[in-house]
Order: structure tokens, then C-alpha cells, then sequence
């Protein structure tokens, strides 16, 4: 995979129309943007551009809407939002390519921004349709991608419509690329990865690539208990992909060949019930993962485990997390996403934590600024763990 791609600075932007693809995808609460942490990240490309004299026409989507006009998905918060950081209008376009857009695209002045609406009010957009790519396309003269979040789809705005203009990266797609692709390219060891969340299936691939490079693999969260079934361990009710044990087997035995040394959890937080709803408090005991009782489930690591994750991470130079360690949603419940973000946060080793829910720990701990980088990609960044091509930089053109 080549990840070598121009960037804004390699190309003239003044004067010309740059259509440039954000991730403004955020959480919003009746009618409120509740983190604004993509739009920040996108503000260096943006600025760049204003400041060179571009006349920037921003897009992206919001939520799922399916093609359908949905008032509630309208990206005109994230206008008001993005005035303010920018300290100038962002003009909102009703349509993403209809004649409000395209009339606004025309009269922009050098330096001016535009944002159009939520490209998923399109039918075409997650079709990747040739048309709308076109249609989006006629309104610029150069297209930047800086949607690090959205660049493991395929879909017009995001890769399409590099078919039909020249098409480099922004500051945001640059950094995100950089950092992941040399802690998984050429990292500084030891290289601890640690992986946790719901299931197994889910990261099937990012295990078997990440066994390829790191020292040492972490699994916690619900994924561990199919691999402690796997090694031969009773897990109760615990969550348990049964299909999978199997594949647990091969990437144990894929580990030992490879001299990865893998870290289960030797200790689990049980309770006889998920909580409902989820941080709802519970009666919880700490058990040895070797004895789990019967009529219990798993549902966080427990001390001994939080200490020696803690331990792995001490030792390490490069340390890449995804995924929680236990139903961290649930006060009870969080100590082991809690003690793994605190052991990054208090680490020297370079820190990537690949967004999602564990970004989002980070961030409410207030860690934030302790690790590395946080990535604004949930999907995105799992998929590049995985080694898979990312659509939305592929299509950038190579340096
Ligand atoms: C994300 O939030 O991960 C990105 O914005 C992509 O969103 P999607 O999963 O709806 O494509």
C-alpha cells in the first residue's frame, strides 16, 4: 500500500474552487453537538486553504440517512459550529449538488467557505454513483480529502469523485496515515497492541495482521472470554462467539510461532446479569478467569489483570489500543478501560489509540492530551490496523 500522497502543499490552491471532503460526522444531542473534536481536527486543512486563497467548498455526511431528506441530520450545526473556530461565515448550501449549491460554489470570493449539505441526502452517495461524483466534481477545480473518519468507504465523496479531479490529501488524512502507518510499519519495540470490545468477529483480521508486527498482543473485553474457552477455560455466561474458538486456537498457536507473547486477562469482574440498562449499579465479584462460576458472566478485567496490562504497557515504545476492556458504559464496570487509558497516559512510548469507544475514554478521563494521537477514525482506523487499502487515500494521487 502506498501511502506516499500529495498533499495541499504540493499544489496551487489560489484562486481555484477546492471541494474538500471533512468527517463531520459528530455526535449531536437534541440539536446539539455534544463533541466537536472532528470538526476541530479538520480546522489546519481548512484554515490552510482560506489562508492560501482558495474559494473552499467543505462537504461531508451525517449519520445514516439514506438518501432521504432528514431536517434532524442537516449539517447546518456544523456550520454555526465551524464559524465560530474559524472566526468567519461558513455559508450553508441547501442541497449538496442541487442549484442552491452550485450558485453559492460560483459566487464564492477567494477565501470564502461553503458548506454543503449532508452528502447522504443523496441516493448515490454510499453507491458510489459516477453521476454524483460528476455533479460534485463540476463545482471545483481540485478535490481534498481530510476525511481520515469516512476513508474506509467508498462512496462519491469520499473516493468517486477523485475520478474526475485532481485529488491530493489535507493536514488531518496526512497525520492520521503518518502516525498509524509507522508504529505499523516500522515501529519502535517493544510494540505492545491491545484490543478489546464485544467480539471476536469483529476484529478477526486486525488480530491476525497486528500478530505479524507486535511484541506483545493484549485482548481484553468481551473478545477475551472465546480465547480463554479456547484455552481450555470455563467462562460461565460469559459472551462467547462460539464459531470462533477455533480461529482463537490458530492465532494462539500463530503467536507462539511467531514469538508474540499473548496476554489474557487472569482475572474477570462477574455478575449473574448484564446490567439493564447498561450503568445500572449490580452486585459484582472478582473470580480468577480459570474459575469462573457457573450462572456468572464476565464483564471487566479485574485487578490483577489491570496491573499486569499496565506492566506490558511500562516496558513499551509503541503501544496501539482499541476497543475497551469491559462494559465501561457502567461506573462498575469501567475500572479496566480506566486502568489500561491511565497506563498510556503515564507511559513515554509513543501512544495511538484507535478511536471509537476507547477515544472516547480517553477523552472523558481527560487523557486526552497524554497519548499521542487519538484517531478520528472508528472503522477507518480499525480497518487500517487490519492492513486493508483505505478507498478514500488510495484514490489521492501518489507524491
Ligand atoms: C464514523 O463515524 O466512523 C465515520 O464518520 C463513518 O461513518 P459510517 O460508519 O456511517 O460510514
Amino acid at each position: 500500500m502506498n501511502y506516499n500522497k500529495k498533499s495541499i502543499e504540493d499544489v496551487e490552491v489560489a484562486g481555484k474552487r477546492v471541494l474538500c471532503r471533512c468527517d463531520f460526522n459528530v455526535p449531536t444531542k437534541e440539536g446539539k453537538i455534544t463533541s466537536d473534536k472532528r470538526i476541530v481536527a479538520a480546522l489546519p486543512t481548512i484554515s490552510y486553504l482560506v489562508n492560501h486563497g482558495a474559494k473552499v467548498i467543505l462537504c461531508s455526511h451525517m449519520g445514516k440517512p439514506k438518501g432521504e431528506w432528514k431536517p434532524e441530520l442537516s449539517l447546518k450545526v456544523v456550520a454555526d459550529r465551524l464559524s465560530q473556530l474559524l472566526g468567519q461565515e461558513v455559508i450553508m448550501a441547501a442541497d449538496v449538488v442541487g442549484p442552491d449549491a452550485k450558485a453559492k460554489a460560483a459566487a464564492l470570493e477567494n477565501g470564502q467557505v461553503l458548506l454543503l449539505e449532508n452528502t447522504r441526502f443523496e441516493k448515490g452517495e454510499t453507491k458510489n454513483d459516477p453521476t454524483l461524483s460528476k455533479e460534485l466534481a463540476s463545482m471545483a477545480e481540485l478535490f481534498v480529502n481530510d476525511a481520515f473518519g469516512t476513508a474506509h468507504r467508498a462512496h462519491a465523496s469520499t473516493a468517486g469523485v477523485a475520478d474526475h479531479l485532481s485529488a491530493v490529501s489535507g493536514y488531518l488524512v496526512q497525520k492520521e496515515v503518518s502516525i498509524m502507518g509507522k508504529a505499523l510499519a516500522n515501529p519502535e519495540r517493544p510494540f505492545v497492541a491491545i484490543l478489546g470490545g464485544a467480539k471476536v468477529s469483529d476484529k478477526l483480521n486486525v488480530i491476525n495482521n497486528l500478530l505479524e508486527k507486535v511484541d506483545t498482543l493484549i485482548i481484553g473485553g468481551g473478545m477475551a472470554y472465546t480465547f480463554l474457552a479456547a484455552k481450555g477455560c470455563d467462562t460461565g455466561n460469559s459472551l462467547l462467539d462460539t464459531e470462533k474458538v477455533d480461529y482463537c486456537k490458530d492465532m494462539m498457536a500463530k503467536a507462539q510461532e511467531k514469538g508474540v507473547q499473548l496476554l489474557l486477562p487472569v482475572d474477570t469482574v462477574v455478575a449473574q446479569a448484564f446490567p439493564s440498562p447498561i450503568d445500572a449499579p449490580l452486585d459484582t465479584k472478582t473470580v480468577d478467569c480459570e474459575a469462573i462460576p457457573a450462572g456468572f458472566m464476565g464483564l471487566d478485567i479485574g485487578e490483577k489483570s489491570q496491573e499486569l496490562f499496565a506492566q506490558a504497557v511500562k516496558s513499551a515504545k509503541t503501544v496501539v489500543w482499541n476497543g475497551p476492556m469491559g462494559v465501561f458504559e457502567n461506573p462498575t464496570l469501567a475500572k479496566g478501560t480506566i486502568a489500561v487509558a491511565q497506563a498510556l497516559a503515564d507511559s513515554d512510548a509513543v501512544t495511538i489509540v484507535g478511536g471509537g469507544d476507547s477515544a472516547a475514554a480517553c477523552e472523558q478521563l481527560g487523557f486526552a492530551d497524554k497519548i499521542t494521537h487519538i484517531s478520528t477514525g472508528g472503522g477507518a482506523s480499525l480497518e487500517f490496523l487490519e492492513g486493508l487499502a483505505l478507498p478514500g487515500i488510495t484514490c489521492l494521487e501518489d507524491k
